[in-house]
């Protein structure tokens, strides 16, 4: 038996459609070289077990599942270090006095370090395996970004952050070194050969960025191939600054398209205020938008809407936004995404002025399925990543999380109830889970994380 070929038994949670949970049970998953070799059933075990020469095939207990790896496709990966302070101020004064001066410490390359092994371990603890990273302005750090996610095993997207104008006077560069950073930075990351990480170009926002910063940017995502990320549409104060700027274009989305942003490796975060024509645009170009609910609850002004930007053709991912979201989690950012969707219906019957639920108000809730598939099959479409994670099918890499719902979570143990399903079971997982209920971590079929301890990080220090 190949030494990189195992197999699990047990039951597999996923979401192949949008809304559609479904469990796998009693299947029989074989993983080699990191991808799932064959997907059977327990009849077919002893087949499998003889094809693949395994001497064992691993039973998960009563009460483990496995799900998908969670995919966040919006993390500011410098401003962990003040996730859950700095909730009293909206968005463009948060920059100032929070963000910018956070990001900027990050020259100290001992103190990036050891702040960005904290920030991937806590995400690869709370089951993110993919996750789409801002970096910070100064090119050394964004490269100790790179080597600590390789080193934990993650799977990345990383951009070096772009922005040359409207910007503190230490916390800024000129347009041209800012390009030339970019394009070291592309390079070091493609030059390393690790097919789970890919750089991104990444203007900041288009306050802080001139268009000659933008076109330089999306011709070097034009030659090198990689993703763009940056903010759209967020809230008031950064729209209107938008339009005073730039007068002549009609949204943040007709800047982007001018700047040659759009592509269909873009994700554009929040997008809370985008109009249905920005959004048919955007759903026109490939572009994604990643939903941070949380982070829009504290600096955005509007509610996404989920439901109706897919119906508009949008691929749709879901963000925390660390730290203008507080919560490095996933299965926060499902249940905020749940949350948001019933606010909006809230909102909806608030301005009716009575007490009918109509259809129309009623269509923009999600529930806690449509949210998992956001956080896993959604995350993987805007990252391209499609045919790579998302889902459990023969030909994709297995990234996954071992969940225990025997273990404790936020609401104390997981007592059982007489007459109890799994899919209750795996319910309040998504609902009331944390990381206490994550066994193992599973990227492109590597366990990163058992128990307390970073597995490929330990096999280094050995
Ligand atoms: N717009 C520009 N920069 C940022 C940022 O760091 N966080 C959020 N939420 N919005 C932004
Ligand atoms: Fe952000």
């Amino acid at each position: 038996m190949a030494a990189d070929t195992f197999a699990f038994r047990g039951t597999f949670f996923h979401t192949p459609a949008y809304g559609q949970l479904e469990a796998l049970r009693d299947a029989v998953v074989v993983i080699q070289d990191g991808k799932i070799a064959r997907l059977g059933t327990s009849g077919d075990e002893a087949a499998l077990m003889r094809e693949f020469g395994l001497s064992e095939v691993r039973r998960l207990k009563e009460g483990q599942y496995f799900v998908p790896g969670f995919i966040d496709t919006h993390v500011h990966a410098p401003q962990y270090k003040f996730t859950g302070t700095g909730t009293d101020i909206a968005l463009m004064d948060w920059l100032k006095k929070y963000t910018f001066p956070a990001e900027g410490s990050f020259r100290d390359l001992d103190a990036a370090h050891h702040r960005y092994a904290l920030l991937v371990k806590r995400f690869l603890a709370n089951g993110t395996t993919t996750a789409m990273y801002y970096g910070s302005l100064h090119l050394e750090p964004n490269l100790i970004l790179v080597d600590t996610i390789e080193r934990l095993g993650q799977r990345a997207v990383v951009g070096k952050v772009n922005m040359d104008r409207h910007s503190p006077d230490d916390y800024v560069e000129a347009t041209s070194d800012g390009i030339r950073d970019a394009e070291e930075f592309i390079k070091y990351t493609q030059g390393k050969k690790c097919t789970r990480i890919e750089p991104c170009i990444t203007p900041r926002f288009i306050p802080t960025c001139t268009p000659e910063l933008m076109k330089g940017l999306a011709s070097l995502a034009q030659k090198y191939g990689t993703h763009i990320q940056s903010h759209i549409s967020e809230c008031c104060g950064e729209v209107n600054c938008v339009r005073e700027m730039h007068p002549e274009y009609a949204s943040d989305a007709a800047v982007f398209e001018e700047m040659g942003m759009l592509t269909s490796k873009t994700v554009m975060a929040h997008g809370t205020l985008l109009s249905d024509d920005d959004i048919k645009h955007l759903a026109s170009r490939g572009t994604a938008v990643s939903h941070c609910p949380l982070s829009n609850f504290f600096l955005g002004d509007a509610f996404f809407k989920v439901n109706h930007a897919l119906s508009l053709g949008l691929k749709v991912g879901l963000g925390t936004d660390v730290a203008g979201g507080i919560q490095p989690s996933m299965l926060s950012a499902q249940r905020m995404a749940v949350v948001n969707s019933r606010c909006l219906r809230a909102h909806k019957l608030a301005v009716s002025g009575g007490t009918i639920v109509t259809p129309e108000m009623e269509k923009d809730v999600i529930t806690f399925k449509e949210a998992l598939w956001l956080a896993t099959v959604g995350g993987a479409q805007a990252l391209n990543m499609e045919d790579r994670v998302g889902t459990f099918a023969v030909g994709k890499e297995f990234d996954a999380l071992l969940v225990d719902t025997s273990l404790g979570g936020t609401a104390g143990p997981f007592d059982v109830f007489e007459g109890e399903d799994d899919l209750q079971r795996f319910e309040k997982f998504i609902n009331l889970g944390d990381d206490r209920n994550l066994l193992e971590v599973y990227v492109q079929g590597k366990c990163v994380k058992r128990g307390d301890s970073f597995e490929l990080e330990a096999a280094i220090l050995k």
